[in-house]
């Protein structure tokens, strides 16, 4: 292919991610090798989880044969039954205004390692060729001869009862007044939140799909992944109150305040400094 040919295609397949709703900022193998969720033999010291692949997508992303069940991108790990936790709402303080959906969307995929409960190593795709195993299968289970060198309980865990943390899963700002959220692409704002010690969201129509975020200083307009992502949950069962909510509506979940390929600190979104973090969402 000639030069400018190779440009144009660049061109358009940016273009084309950019209608997908990719979140461009950043680049996720520049990113990931370099952090403990680099996974494979070129993590090094304490990151260095197996051995038997330089692989690093694959600990939880596949090309092909994923789990559908939750939405989350390719997700090469088997995903527990949301019942398996117990979440924040469960502890009843009298503050908490929002409706709390039954653990999934990406918070499910962060718990498939991070609940303690299921080993590193366990993958529905394995590295190489064959070694697929719907149900998931563990190195030397399968195809793939690499060993688990730390297992499940060793990693940096939320555990199942998600009590102690913050909330996942919730409506952002406290849910909506009227009992629906503005069709995207209108922002949401304060006074049409339950609970107004919220920042504004801003929405967008990507891809036929509304999704929300919330702007944080200095990253620039458009949804960016240094922005607090919302993640878009339709008609989810509210935990408790046996009613389904309304419409698309923006959540909080794991990744909003983390982004798994990056190299900050504790793979949050933007620096902590001042309670950066905090501040992106709460106005206190
Ligand atoms: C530790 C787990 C983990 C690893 C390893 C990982 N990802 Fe991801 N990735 C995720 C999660 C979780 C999401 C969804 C998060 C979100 O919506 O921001 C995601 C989302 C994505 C997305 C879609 C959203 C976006 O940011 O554009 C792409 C593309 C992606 N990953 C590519 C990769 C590539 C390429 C690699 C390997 C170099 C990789 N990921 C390694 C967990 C991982
Ligand atoms: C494939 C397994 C896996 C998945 C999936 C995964 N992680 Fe991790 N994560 C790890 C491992 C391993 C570590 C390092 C643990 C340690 O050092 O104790 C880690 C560490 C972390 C840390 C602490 C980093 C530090 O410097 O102390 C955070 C924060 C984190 N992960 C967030 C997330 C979030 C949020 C998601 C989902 C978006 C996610 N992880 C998905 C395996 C995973
Ligand atoms: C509202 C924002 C927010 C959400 C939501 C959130 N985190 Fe965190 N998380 C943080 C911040 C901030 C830190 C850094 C804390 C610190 O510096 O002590 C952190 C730290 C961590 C750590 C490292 C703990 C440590 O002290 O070493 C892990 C692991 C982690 N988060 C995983 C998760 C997982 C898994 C989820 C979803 C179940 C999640 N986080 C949801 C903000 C969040
Ligand atoms: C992505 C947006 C977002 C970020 C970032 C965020 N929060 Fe929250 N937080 C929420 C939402 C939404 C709720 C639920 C509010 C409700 O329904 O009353 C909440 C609830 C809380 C609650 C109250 C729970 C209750 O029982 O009333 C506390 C305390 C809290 N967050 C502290 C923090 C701290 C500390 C940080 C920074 C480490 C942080 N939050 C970052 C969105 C966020």
């Amino acid at each position: 292919m000639k030069e400018r040919n190779i440009k144009t295609t660049v061109a358009s397949l940016i273009a084309a991610l950019a209608v997908a709703g990719a979140l461009t900022a950043g680049n996720a193998v520049a990113g990931i090798a370099n952090t403990k969720h680099n996974l494979g033999t070129t993590g090094t010291g304490s990151n260095h989880q197996t051995a038997g692949t330089a692989e690093l997508c694959v600990f939880c992303h596949t090309p092909h044969g994923a789990d559908t069940s939750a939405t989350v991108p390719l997700w090469n790990r088997v995903l527990a039954a949301p019942v398996t936790y117990s979440t924040y709402n469960s502890l009843g303080t009298s503050s908490l205004d929002g409706s709390t959906a039954a653990v999934g969307s990406v918070s499910i995929a962060c718990l498939s390692c991070h609940d303690g409960v299921q080993a590193m190593d366990v993958m529905i795709n394995q590295p190489g060729s064959g070694g697929f195993n719907a149900a998931g299968a563990a190195a030397t289970g399968n195809v793939w001869s690499g060993s688990a060198q730390l297992n499940g309980a060793t990693v940096t865990n939320t555990g199942v009862d998600l009590r102690n943390d913050h909330p996942i899963g919730v409506q952002y700002a406290g849910g909506p007044v009227t009992g629906t959220v503005p069709d995207a692409p209108n922002d949401y704002t304060t006074s049409q939140f339950k609970d107004r010690d919220f920042k504004d969201a801003k929405s967008a129509i990507l891809n036929g799909k509304s999704v929300w975020w919330v702007e944080t200083p200095g990253s620039g307009n458009g949804r960016q992944k240094t922005d607090m992502q919302l993640y878009t949950r339709t008609g989810a069962l509210a935990l408790g109150s046996g009613t389904t909510l309304n419409g698309d509506q923006p959540y909080v979940e794991c990744a909003s305040c983390h982004d798994p390929h990056s190299e900050n600190p504790t793979f949050l979104r933007i620096a902590n400094t001042g309670s950066a973090v905090c501040l992106a969402c709460h106005t206190k």
